[in-house]
C-alpha cells in the first residue's frame, strides 16, 4: 500500500532519525532553471520516472500549509469539472510542513503570452495586441508551415473558472494558462488557480454578477463590456470571444456534478491541511453555485423523487388555482 505524503510525513516526525527514510522531495532533483510568473518564480525539479525517463516540475513554495492545499484542491476541482491541468503533489519542506506545490510540466508547453507572439525579458512582458486579438477572435494559432490549429480547453471552460471565481484564470501576462502543441489543434492546460474564491462567509453575492457575465456570453452577442468580477490580471475580455455553445459546454459540466463527487474531492483526506471549516465553507458555497448553474440553464443533475413529485403536485394545484404560484418559481 503506498502512503500519502501526510502520512509519510507523519512517520518521519514519529521516527527520528530520518536519515535513512528517503524523503518525496528528495526524488525531485532540483535544476538550476527557473520559471518567471507573478509572485513565486517556482524552481523547475525533475523526477526520475520508473521507464528511467525523466520528467519535469514545476516546484511552487508558499508560506501557509492551508495556501498550499487550497490551490491543490482548486486544481483538483478544475479536473473535476474537466479542465486539463498538470498533475500536482503536495511535498514537504525542509521544515517537513506541507508547503511546496509540485507541478508537472507537460512536454511542449508554453504560456500563452508565448503562443500569441509575446516574449518575457526578465520579469518584463510584451505582447502584441494586434496578433494576438486575431488569434482570440478566430480561436486559432498559426503555426511554422502556416497551418491554423484550433485552441481546444480555453473557451470552453469559462463556466468553470466563473463557478470557482478564479480572477485570475489567464494572468496578467497570459502566463496562468499554457498551450501543449498537437497534430490537430493546441490544448490548453491551466495552472495557478490560486485566485480562485471557493468560499463565501455570507451568501456569496458575487454569485449572481458572474451569472449574469455568463448569461451576456451566452446571449449570442459576443462584445459586452468586461463585467467579469474583480478580474485581477484583466484578461478575461479573452472570453468575449467564446461562442454561446462554448458557454454553455463548461456551464453544462459544472451543472451536471454530483454532491457525491463535490464531496470526494473537497474532503479528500490526503490535501490534509485543510480545516474542517474551510472543506464545509468550500462544499456549501460550491453546492450552491452547482444549483445556481443547474436552474440558469434549465437542467438538473439526477433524478430526484422528491422535486419530482413536488412538481406533479405543483402543476396540479396550478391547474385548480389559476393564483398559484407556478412550479417553476417555487420549487427549483
Ligand atoms: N505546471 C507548470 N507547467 C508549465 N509551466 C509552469 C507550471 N507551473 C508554473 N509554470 C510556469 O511558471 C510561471 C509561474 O508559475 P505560477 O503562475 O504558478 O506562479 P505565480 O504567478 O508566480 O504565482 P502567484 O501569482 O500565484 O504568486 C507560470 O507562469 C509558468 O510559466
Ligand atoms: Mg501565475
Amino acid at each position: 500500500m503506498s502512503l500519502s505524503y501526510r502520512e509519510i510525513a507523519q512517520q518521519l516526525q514519529k521516527k527520528p532519525p530520518q536519515k535513512e527514510v528517503v524523503k518525496p522531495a528528495q526524488r525531485f532533483k532540483k535544476t538550476d532553471r527557473e520559471l518567471i510568473g507573478g509572485n513565486s518564480t517556482p524552481i523547475v525539479a525533475n523526477k526520475q520516472a520508473k521507464n528511467g525517463k525523466t520528467k519535469e516540475f514545476a516546484l511552487k513554495k508558499f508560506k501557509k500549509a492551508e495556501s498550499c492545499a487550497i490551490e491543490k484542491l482548486s486544481y483538483d476541482l478544475l479536473q473535476l469539472c474537466g479542465v486539463k491541468v498538470p498533475k500536482t503533489y503536495i511535498l514537504n519542506d525542509e521544515r517537513n510542513e506541507p508547503t511546496v506545490l509540485a507541478s508537472r510540466i507537460e512536454p511542449g508547453y508554453k504560456d500563452l503570452l508565448f503562443w500569441v507572439g509575446g516574449t518575457l525579458r526578465g520579469k518584463e512582458f510584451t505582447r502584441y495586441l494586434e496578433k494576438e486579438n486575431e488569434i482570440f477572435k478566430n480561436q486559432h494559432i498559426p503555426t511554422q508551415n502556416k497551418k491554423e490549429k484550433p485552441i481546444i480547453g480555453l473557451f470552453e471552460n469559462v463556466g468553470v473558472f466563473a463557478f470557482l471565481q478564479d480572477r485570475d484564470a489567464v494572468g496578467g501576462s497570459l502566463q496562468n494558462i499554457g498551450l501543449v502543441e498537437h497534430d490537430e489543434y493546441f490544448q490548453a492546460v491551466k495552472i495557478d488557480p490560486g485566485y480562485c474564491t471557493l468560499s463565501h462567509d455570507d451568501d456569496d453575492s458575487s454569485l449572481k454578477r458572474y451569472l449574469d457575465y455568463l448569461q451576456k456570453l451566452s446571449s449570442g452577442n459576443r462584445w459586452y463590456d468586461l463585467d467579469y468580477h474583480g478580474d485581477r490580471g484583466g484578461n478575461a475580455a479573452v472570453f468575449n470571444h467564446a461562442t454561446p455553445e462554448q458557454v454553455k459546454d463548461g456551464m453544462m459540466r459544472v451543472a451536471k456534478l454530483s454532491d457525491k463527487q463535490l464531496r470526494a474531492v473537497i474532503y479528500n483526506p490526503k490535501i490534509s491541511s485543510l480545516s474542517k471549516e474551510t472543506r464545509d465553507g468550500t462544499y456549501n458555497t460550491l453546492i450552491i453555485r452547482r444549483n445556481a448553474y443547474q436552474k440558469q440553464l434549465g437542467v438538473y443533475s439526477s433524478f430526484n423523487p422528491l422535486r419530482f413529485f413536488a412538481r406533479i403536485i405543483a402543476q396540479v394545484a396550478e391547474s385548480y388555482c389559476s393564483h398559484a404560484p407556478t412550479w417553476r418559481s417555487r420549487y427549483f
